[in-house]
């Protein structure tokens, strides 16, 4: 039972000797537990508090309630014993409780289980098509997300004004009317930029992928997003052609894909390529038939293609910003190739809504772990 402090009838010597003694003993045995630090302020305060502690109730029911001629002996006795009960139960809170002491701790429990993350699918995606060109000796190059108009257009050979700009639905960041043209800040509409940054500090060869974040004003819709993602090649050297753009490119989808993937390419235009193309893989879904059994394929919209990216090989105009760094349009040529991240995660995963991998839905996202 836990010690209560006793009313005295008798103050004899011996009495007291004996009560000091049942005191002392309830210290000592109460000291060897300290528990956790709940338990160690209920200890503090149950021996110390000024209200109601021990100490308290023992000039209470010791020393107030003896009698005439033992006051002073009780008195002289009380005030060691508080000294002595006080030096006490601040050396028990010192000590420091053995683990198995602390109540807090109880080892046979469960443990928390904290639940493990999962790469996001788009991540995964660029990562897959980054270690494809890994793998072709390409090295991973990254560039800012806020970009300015000399990067993102300028020097790809975008000229002022010029309508290929609207078709990248730029968002501009705001107030910078009073800086020239060239130093206006923008969102990045394409990884493109990159190519001109790698340039200018890499002497060709270079060999380099850039996976990363790009905007466009585009309400967000099952296929559209404000923001996405594109992984951006580019290769530089003596004699490069166009037949080696398509036979990295092929080589690249049958990686992705699997080895049956074909590839076909169209005429296209990009002001930093020249010639431009359009490159076309045989739909992965429906094998290239345009047919799922007897239903259309609609991925493909039943034409067996899907385009994945645009290519081609580098505007000697566009080499021109970078002349300085060893970059003559007449000694060294290029391709070049972009490509939405997004859309093939869509396409690979069979999703018919973009807005799935942008919403944080943990029931989504924890398919993928
Ligand atoms: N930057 C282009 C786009 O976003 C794609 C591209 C990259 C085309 C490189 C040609 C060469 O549409």
């Amino acid at each position: 039972m836990a010690y209560t402090v006793p009313k005295l009838k008798d103050f004899s010597p011996a009495a007291l000797d004996g009560a000091v003694a049942e005191l002392l003993s309830a210290l000592e045995e109460e000291s060897a537990q300290p528990g956790n630090a709940d338990a160690r302020k209920a200890f503090r305060d149950r021996w110390l508090a000024r209200k109601d502690g021990i100490l308290t109730q023992i000039n209470e029911l010791w020393l107030k309630a003896a009698p005439k001629d033992a006051k002073r002996d009780v008195g002289q006795r009380v005030n060691k014993l508080k000294a002595e009960v006080e030096q006490k139960v601040e050396a028990a809170l010192e000590k420091k409780p053995a683990a198995s002491a602390d109540t807090s701790l109880d080892i046979s429990l469960p443990g928390i289980r904290r639940p493990i993350g999962a790469e996001h699918p788009i991540i995964r995606t660029m990562n897959e098509i980054v270690g494809v060109f890994k793998n072709l000796g390409y090295s991973v190059a990254e560039g800012p997300v806020i970009e300015t108009d000399y990067y993102n257009f300028e020097a790809l050979n975008f000229p002022p004004n010029h309508p290929a700009r609207d078709t990248q639905d730029t968002l501009f960041l705001a107030n910078q009317e009073t800086k020239p043209r060239r130093e206006q800040l923008l969102l990045r509409t394409h990884t493109s930029p990159v190519q001109i940054r790698t340039m200018e500090k890499m002497r060709p060869p270079v060999r380099i992928v850039i996976p990363g974040k790009v905007h466009r004003n585009d309400p967000p819709d099952a296929s559209h997003s404000p923001m996405f993602h594109q992984v951006e090649g580019l290769a530089v050297d003596t004699n490069i052609t166009f037949g080696d753009l398509k036979g990295t490119l092929d080589h690249a989808m049958k990686a992705l894909f699997g080895s049956s993937a074909k590839t076909a390419f169209r005429p296209s235009f990009f002001p930093f390529t020249e010639p431009s193309a359009e490159m076309y893989v045989s739909c992965f879904i429906c094998g290239g038939s345009g047919k799922r059994g007897s239903d259309p394929c609609r991925p493909c919209k039943q034409t067996g293609w899907i385009e994945i990216l645009g290519c081609g090989m580098v505007d000697p105009n566009v080499f021109e910003f970078v002349k300085h760094n060893g970059y003559d349009p007449e000694k060294v040529s290029g391709f070049a190739f972009g490509m939405g991240i997004d859309r093939i995660a869509m396409l690979k995963y069979g999703l018919d809504d973009l807005q799935l991998f942008f919403q944080g839905d943990v029931r989504f996202l924890e398919q993928f772990g």
